[in-house]
């Protein structure tokens, strides 16, 4: 990849996981980076440290993705403080595995809002400055199993596949005016959410399935979104991409 124009890049749930790499890959490459945080989390200026230790200073915001106004009130004080948005990840997930016959309204409602919903959230806090400048890039990261399904996630299958739908949409509408929008779905990535999946799971039903043998690496993830985030990437818009070592092809 070319040297990278310094950008302003918001990413959300960037404390750890998938997050935390791509928070940690666009710095690489020079960005200006902005995570979000739970309202609350104790962590946060732990982590932040932890962060300048390694020689990253990040900003950090908190931020409600399921809470209009919340996601209105964060992007305000970014672009007041750090500065307008250029490039917007929605990263912030969650699962609340169960099967159907156990599915509640508190469980869907949950997932809905936090994988979906978060995607009108907080683009709509920044698509009309994108659109001013002439630039943005908006990542939406979903999920293999938004694309192929996955027993006891139909809330976050739904959601997932949710998100492309907005992507595509949304990239027809703002193609002209220089800002992408694209989708990446990650099959099984190491990181806390999937190792919570049960190991009797992980090791008969899941890693059998994954052609590489192996669960993917957030950095391999990263790398993609710096990819899709780059000046480069201007042509590419709309799309799915799929990065699960084999998993799943169509
Ligand atoms: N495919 C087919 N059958 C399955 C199955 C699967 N993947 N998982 C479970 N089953 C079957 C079990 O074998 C069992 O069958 P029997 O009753 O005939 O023995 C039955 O379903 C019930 O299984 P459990 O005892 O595990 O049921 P449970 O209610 O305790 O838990 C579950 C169900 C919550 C779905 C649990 O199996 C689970 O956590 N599965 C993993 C779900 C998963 O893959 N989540 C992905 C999280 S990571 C992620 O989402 C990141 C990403 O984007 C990729």
């Amino acid at each position: 990849m070319t040297a990278e124009k310094s950008r302003v890049a918001l990413v959300t749930g960037g404390m750890g996981g998938l997050g935390e790499a791509i928070c940690l890959k666009l710095a690489a490459l020079g960005h200006i980076v902005v995570t979000t945080h739970s309202p609350g989390n104790a962590k946060t200026k732990e982590w932040l440290t932890g962060m300048r230790q390694q020689g990253h200073e990040f900003h950090a915001y908190p931020c409600d993705v399921t809470d209009y106004d919340s996601c209105v009130a964060c992007v305000a004080a970014v672009v007041k403080e750090v500065g307008p948005v250029d490039v917007l990840v929605n990263n912030a997930g969650i699962t609340r595995d169960m099967t159907f016959k156990k599915m509640d309204r508190i469980n869907w409602d949950l997932v809905v809002k936090t994988n979906l919903d978060s995607c009108f959230n907080m683009t709509k806090q920044v698509a009309d400055g994108m659109i001013d400048r002439g630039w943005g890039r908006i990542i939406n990261i979903s999920s293999v199993n938004g694309q192929k399904g996955a027993f006891g996630q139909t809330n976050y299958s739904a959601a997932k596949a949710g998100m492309h739908g907005f992507t595509k949409a949304l990239a027809l509408e703002v193609a002209r005016k220089g800002v992408t929008v694209n989708t990446i779905s990650p099959g099984y990535i190491g990181t806390k959410m999937v190792m919570a999946i049960p190991q009797e799971v992980l090791d008969s039903k899941i890693i059998p399935q994954i052609p590489m043998g192996r669960l993917g690496k957030p950095e391999e993830v990263a790398g993609l979104v710096a990819y899709l985030a780059s000046e480069e990437a201007a042509f590419l818009t709309g799309a799915n991409i799929a990065i699960n070592g084999g998993q799943h092809m169509f």
